[in-house]
């Protein structure tokens, strides 16, 4: 596949600049007027159209992107899409004023969600999944992570796992799975936390090592979910099954989630609503990513992460959606990008590095994906005609994507 008259091709970082730290994220690589080619669903070169030499500009049938850009696609790394039932009921509580954790309390949240999921089959679980996942990918996403979290039993934890596996069968993009077991206690466990963890330890992880079910290990460290001392037992416990740690971390409180993370060589923190000072020294001395999820912010209407403080700390910040039915009813990483900027005062540059680069190596694909580099995979959206590169995160709520390229193939949905 030839593109020819771009643009701009944005996001050429070399292929081995692997994660952007503090002011790295804010230079966005692009080429004006340029080509890419595209062989054997790899980048295989690009240049400007002024220079291109002859047997590529004698191809057949390139496709013209006069006044559009070429992006990486962007590369969500916190998802829980595989889920039984939407919650809206959930939101007219919300509207009338009650918190997060008022909802749980009174029978929604998460155990609402378990509920539901352990009565749905492995296929019901599978077509809904696929579903969501393909409105993604038309909207730009071409690598993403998944949780497991709603099942919180043996049986529909692996369940679950298993509807991911069948989606990384079914779709041409990366995903990678993440066992949340530790999401939240389930209501016969409530006086009885250690109970719940064994399970976790004794019974679901080597089922789940033994059928090579998740890359990932993630826990819900917050009050009222699972303590520091708790989430520590179950890293390490992951740990011995080659699991490394993504943590939900400090989304309704400073609760020592960075510290126990960053002991336990976390990928990423997830979530950073509430920070503080010592948050972030914990994390400047650390290689884990801090991956922000603005549209959860929208929804529940608690505070934006302070994701400026962090990229002037030095830090690698990502973005991702955190879709799942409770917190962030949506997977449209094209309002992440939009609300990073609007909300969060990052630069155009900045979000779009978070959402593509830094998404990509919190979830270690970033020497495949998250840029437009020759060897990495041609996973690429095409725009709309569009003025300038900050046009795509300023005209919020619309998708500036027009074609989806996946593996040099276009995908069609
Ligand atoms: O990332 N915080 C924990 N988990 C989800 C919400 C889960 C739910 O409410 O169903 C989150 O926001
Ligand atoms: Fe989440």
């Amino acid at each position: 596949m030839l593109i020819t008259n771009i643009k701009g091709l944005v996001g050429l970082h070399p292929k081995d600049k692997l994660v952007l730290r503090g002011a790295q994220l804010d230079h966005l690589p692009v080429l004006e007027n340029a080509w890419i080619l595209i062989e054997d669903g790899l980048i295989k070169d690009f240049g400007e159209m002024g220079s291109m030499p002859s047997q590529i500009s004698n191809l057949p049938s390139p496709i013209s992107a006069k006044g559009r850009y070429v992006f990486p696609s962007w590369c969500d790394s916190h998802t829980h899409i595989v889920f039984a039932a939407s919650r809206e009921e959930e939101f007219a509580m919300k509207i009338q004023g009650k918190t997060y954790e008022e909802i749980a309390a009174a029978g929604g949240g998460i155990l609402n969600s378990a509920n539901k999921l352990q009565k749905a089959t492995e296929d019901e679980l599978f077509e809904s999944a696929a579903m969501r996942l393909k409105q993604m990918i038309l909207q730009g996403t071409g690598a993403v992570e998944i949780k497991s979290g709603y099942g919180l039993t043996t049986e529909s934890e692996i369940k679950m796992l298993r509807v991911i596996r069948r989606l990384k069968a079914h779709f041409s993009i990366p995903i990678k799975a993440t066992f949340l077991a530790a999401h939240a206690f389930p209501a016969e466990f409530k006086n009885d936390h250690q109970g719940y963890i064994n399970l976790i330890i004794e019974e679901m992880l080597p089922r789940i090592a033994e059928e090579k079910l998740a890359d990932y290990i993630d826990a819900f460290c917050e009050k009222g979910f699972f303590s520091v001392e708790e989430t520590d037992q179950i890293l390490k416990a992951g740990a011995k099954y080659g699991l490394k740690p993504k943590i939900h971390a400090n989304q309704l409180s400073v609760s020592g989630a960075i510290e126990v993370a960053v002991k336990n060589k976390a990928i990423s923190v997830d979530h950073l609503e509430e920070s503080d000072p010592e948050t972030i020294e914990t994390l400047r001395n650390a290689d884990t990513i801090v991956t922000l999820l603005p549209s959860c912010s929208f929804y529940l209407g608690i505070p934006f992460a302070d994701a400026k403080s962090f990229i002037k700390a030095g830090l690698p910040v990502a973005l991702a959606t955190d879709y799942n039915p409770g917190s962030t009813p949506s997977g449209n990483m094209n309002f992440v990008v939009s609300l990073g900027c609007i909300k969060m005062k990052m630069f155009p540059e900045q979000a779009i590095n978070a959402a593509t680069l830094n998404g990509a190596a919190a979830m270690e694909l970033s020497n495949s994906h998250g840029s437009i580099a020759i060897g990495k995979n041609a996973n690429l959206f095409i725009t709309k005609p569009m003025p300038s590169i900050a046009y795509l995160p300023y005209s919020f709520g619309e998708s500036q994507v027009d074609t989806v390229i996946l593996n040099g193939e276009i995908y069609h949905g």
